[in-house]
């Protein structure tokens, strides 16, 4: 059965794109979230989105139509019960991803595929959770979703390869530039990004320089679309913190142990540019000013 209908669980920052790109190429999709409020936050970020591209020519009125047509959000699990694909794209908490793999498990038919957008977990522990590890795979999208040409396909030793090579087809459907990759934390790029932005901050810890000059150090520098300090706000401080611990605890080296810094904006609520303050203060989202952190 080809994938015509699919599931996406969480509609924050990366499952409003997810759901955007997988509607906007012609699937059904079904977005969950916890509460009904959540859910027009979605929503309504993706209507922008669409509205966006449509003034810049880059969608036609006719398209964005349809687009929104396939497109339904809903609080309830079963709305998901009859998807060929499943995208979860909620917090990145081991036990909480398990515990929603677990509920769709019994849900959705075997036939199913299963894949997860974590950015760090074990892909194998969260399909221990189902009676399906042989449909269980990671799609790893990047922040923002409908700009990011790379997908990261994730097979576990139990995926089965049919399956693995479907959902690369998948990615490759919806315009996106799979890779090949398999099941360790950070998987290619956060393996290597990771270390570099948890280096900035404590860089920033030690006095090596102002957030604002270690930015543009790496934007002038090095080419990089934004600074370390810039591209942590627009993750999320919440996500990137969670994202260390999970790394630390599998490597247990320093480089991706998370900086006290880290920590503690965590616990005051700045989790960067979604709460309006991290390493810059967004109350102006035109003009971010950096924050006194140190
Ligand atoms: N959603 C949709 N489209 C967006 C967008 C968003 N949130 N933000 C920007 N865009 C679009 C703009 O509409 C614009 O489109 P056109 O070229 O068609 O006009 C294009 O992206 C460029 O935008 P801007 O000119 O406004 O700004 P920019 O040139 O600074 O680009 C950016 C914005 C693409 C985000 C760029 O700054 C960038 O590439 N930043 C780095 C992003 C990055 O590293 N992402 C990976 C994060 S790590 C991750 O995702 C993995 C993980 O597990 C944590
Ligand atoms: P986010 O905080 O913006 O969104 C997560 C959403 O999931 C929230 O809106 C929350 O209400 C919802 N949620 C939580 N439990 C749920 C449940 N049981 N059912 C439905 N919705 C639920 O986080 P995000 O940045 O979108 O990250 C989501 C996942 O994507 C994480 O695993 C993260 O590691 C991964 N990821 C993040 C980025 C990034 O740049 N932020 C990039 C790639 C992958």
């Amino acid at each position: 059965m080809p994938i015509q209908k699919v599931g996406v669980v969480g509609c924050g920052l990366m499952g409003s794109g997810i759901a955007q790109v997988v509607a906007q190429t012609g699937y059904t999709v079904v977005v969950r979230e916890l509460n009904s409020e959540l859910v027009d936050k979605g929503l309504k970020t993706i209507e922008k989105n669409l509205q966006r591209l449509v003034e810049k020519g880059s969608l036609t009125e006719i398209e964005r139509d349809h687009t929104r047509s396939r497109l339904r959000g809903t609080t309830s699990l079963d709305d998901l019960g009859d998807a060929d694909l499943i995208i979860e794209a909620i917090v990145e908490q081991l036990p909480v991803k398990k515990e929603l793999f677990a509920a769709l498990d019994k849900l959705c038919p075997k036939t199913a595929i299963f894949a997860s957008n974590t950015s760090s977990i074990s892909i194998t522990e969260m399909a221990r959770a189902t009676q399906r590890p042989d449909r269980f795979v990671g799609l790893h999208f990047f922040n923002p979703v409908p700009v990011m040409k790379l997908v990261e396909a994730i097979r576990t030793i139990t995926t089965d390869p049919g399956v693995f090579d479907e959902v690369v087809s998948f990615a490759e459907r919806l315009g996106k530039t799979p890779v090949r990759t398999s099941d360790r934390p950070g998987f290619i790029v956060n393996r290597l990004l990771v270390p570099y932005l948890l280096d900035a901050i404590r860089a920033l810890e030690e006095g090596v320089g102002t957030i604002e000059d270690i930015d543009n150090s790496m934007k002038l520098g090095c080419g990089h679309p934004m600074g370390p300090f810039t591209l942590l706000d627009f993750v999320g401080l919440d996500t990137t913190h969670y994202i260390a611990e999970v790394m630390f605890e599998e490597f247990k080296e320093r480089r991706f142990a998370p900086p006290p810094l880290l920590k503690r904006m965590v616990l005051a609520g700045w989790h960067g540019r979604k709460t309006g303050r991290g390493f810059y203060d967004y109350t102006d989202p035109k003009n971010p000013r950096p924050m006194r952190l140190t």
